[in-house]
């Protein structure tokens, strides 16, 4: 498999034009730029550092590592994953090495590669944010944040804070109190409409935001008559939730002038090509890598063939296609 993978990382000969990079954060003084859309999903690569020794992590654009909480955590009870007819099912329960691990261990291989690591931040209240914003500024090796709001406030009985826009944005005022680091805001789909909390975050101060979370989803064991996994339920990922995505990701689009990473259910580069046509301006690559580990190269050399084949020199080129409202004609 590794020699497969080691060959899949060989990218095509590209237009000779082609430029897909892109800045996550435009609006800030300091940005945040991927020399491609192509960014893996929190808690699907773990901090990068065992598939770096088997594929060239430099050629992303961004890696995202597991969500980090101020403590370490061991997570929830086994089994924390099962597989659904179209994606998986996880409840994971945060386990991560926590953030002083982090900065000490992580954060300097990080320092010695060129592709921008942002570290993917989650607390139970809006001072645990800022705490671990705080943390994180200025270490070498981190290019930004992606602040995880799919979590519960533990203050307000449990609702999670990317389902109410005051506390979404009271987590980003707090963050953005706290670190000069460009950082992006991942949403959650667990909403009836995902807009006024991506305007809430945008004018709290997000330079980006990532959309979406996983989608709360349960499966029963008929035979033993329980959940299947023991934490009851999970979060939904893969395939099943692309459609759910696309979607959320063209609303969100229409309502803010930050930009947007789509994440959900990414298994190819022409997944990719929707979501860019839908608004977004990256994309993670999440549980594809669960099935094949250079899912992420794969998919970023099948975006390129996409776009040589097209004659597509730059993401801006088909960035929000699908919003025009006039047919086209050719
Ligand atoms: C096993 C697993 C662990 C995850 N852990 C995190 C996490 O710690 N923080 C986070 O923001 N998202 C986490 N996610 C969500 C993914 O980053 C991604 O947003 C989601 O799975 C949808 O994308 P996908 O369908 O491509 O996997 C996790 C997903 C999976 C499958």
């Amino acid at each position: 498999m590794c020699r497969d993978g080691m060959m899949a990382t060989q990218t095509p000969p590209k237009a000779r034009d082609m430029d897909l990079s892109v800045n996550l954060a435009p609006s800030h003084k300091v940005e945040l730029l991927l020399r491609n859309p192509i960014m893996t999903g929190s808690g699907t690569f773990s901090n990068g550092l065992e598939l770096a020794s088997h594929y060239d992590i430099n050629a992303l654009g961004a890696i995202v590592s597991k969500g980090t909480t101020l403590q370490p955590r061991k997570g929830n009870p086994t089994p924390r994953t099962v597989e659904t007819p179209a994606g998986m099912i996880n409840a994971i329960g945060f386990q991560n090495i926590g953030v002083s691990a982090l900065i000490r261990d992580i954060a300097p291989v990080w320092a010695r590669w060129s592709v921008p690591a942002i570290a993917n931040i989650m607390g139970y209240t809006r001072e645990e944010y800022g705490a671990l914003a705080a943390r994180l500024d200025g270490v070498p090796g981190i290019a930004g944040l992606e602040v995880n709001i799919s979590c519960p406030n533990v203050e307000a009985g449990g609702l999670e804070f990317g389902q109410d826009p005051h506390a979404a944005a009271g987590v980003v005022r707090e963050v953005a109190a706290n670190t000069s680091l460009p950082f992006i805001v991942k949403l959650t789909p667990s909403v009836s409409d995902i807009r006024p909390i991506a305007q809430a975050v945008e004018q709290a101060g997000a330079h980006a935001i990532t959309v979406s979370n996983t989608v709360p989803a349960m499966m029963i064991d008929v035979k033993r008559r329980r959940p299947v996994i023991p934490n009851g339920f999970g979060g939904l990922s893969g395939p099943a939730v692309k459609p759910i995505a696309i979607r959320n990701v063209f609303l969100s689009a229409s309502v803010v002038s930050i930009p947007v990473v789509a994440s959900g259910g990414i298994m190819t580069g022409t997944d990719v090509v929707e979501f860019i046509m839908a608004g977004a301006t990256a994309a993670q690559v999440g549980t594809a890598t669960f099935l094949d580990p250079s899912a992420p190269w794969r998919i970023l050399r099948e975006l390129e063939a996409w776009c040589a084949a097209e004659g597509v020199t730059s993401v801006d080129e088909i960035r929000g296609a699908a919003h025009q409202t006039e047919p086209r004609r050719d």
